[in-house]
């Protein structure tokens, strides 16, 4: 998301019923227009007197909030991380996904995991495995190594740059779901737009100085 203050809630990049049933259009309505619309809201109203800190990019937010003051610094540190994680999330999703990955991607999936099943297994063992509220991430450093990753409550896994992430805080399917993580991942899995994160991958690999901490 390329934005400074006042941040604003991308709209649903689909209709509300488009990832059913993987995904019911409950689900999707709370967590997309109560949840993450109150991170945006909750990080808007923090940076408000504070000018100093409202040309900030969302992502320096994210990956430097260590140098905020004291009473600001874990709120954006929790809302700039769930706006950024939220985005990505909503938008690595797909009514009608191709199967594969494709080009770079393809090939970058073989080299560091072995075959798509494996990642889907490492994926799946990091969203397992998160315990608590959180995020299972697959990212990429600067030579395009894949590699997945977790993190905990909102945080991100900047400066590595992330290219899918599933949710696995209870908002993101507890309503469908219930305690069923594991049904879950393996029907979010069925929604990853494949050609998007191909194409991500092969166009963000080419301006990789942009990634924090470059
Ligand atoms: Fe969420």
């Amino acid at each position: 998301m390329e934005q400074h203050y006042p941040f604003s809630l991308p709209p649903l990049p689909y209709a509300y019923d488009a990832l059913t049933p993987q995904l019911d259009q409950r689900t999707l309505h709370f967590h997309h227009d109560k949840h993450f619309a109150a991170y945006v809201d909750n990080l808007n109203k923090l940076l408000s007197d504070q000018p100093e800190y409202q040309s900030w990019s969302l992502e320096q937010l994210c990956w430097d909030w260590c140098q905020l003051p004291d009473d600001i610094r874990q709120g954006v540190r929790n809302n700039a991380g769930g706006v950024y994680n939220h985005d990505l999330y909503f938008k690595i999703m797909a009514p009608t996904p191709a199967s594969t990955p494709s080009g770079d991607l393809a090939g970058a999936i073989t080299r560091d995991f072995g075959d798509l099943q494996a990642l889907k297994d490492a994926m799946k063992a990091a969203a397992l495995g998160q315990f608590g509220s959180g995020w299972a991430w697959l990212v990429f450093d600067r030579e395009g190594r894949l590699s997945v990753r977790k993190t905990a409550n909102q945080d991100t896994p900047l400066p590595l740059c992330p290219l899918l992430t599933c949710d696995v805080w209870e908002h993101a399917y507890y309503l469908q779901y219930q305690n069923r993580r594991a049904e879950y991942f393996d029907n979010w899995w069925q929604l990853v737009d494949w050609p998007q994160l191909s194409e991500t991958y092969r166009l963000r690999r080419s301006t990789l100085p942009r990634c924090p901490n470059d």
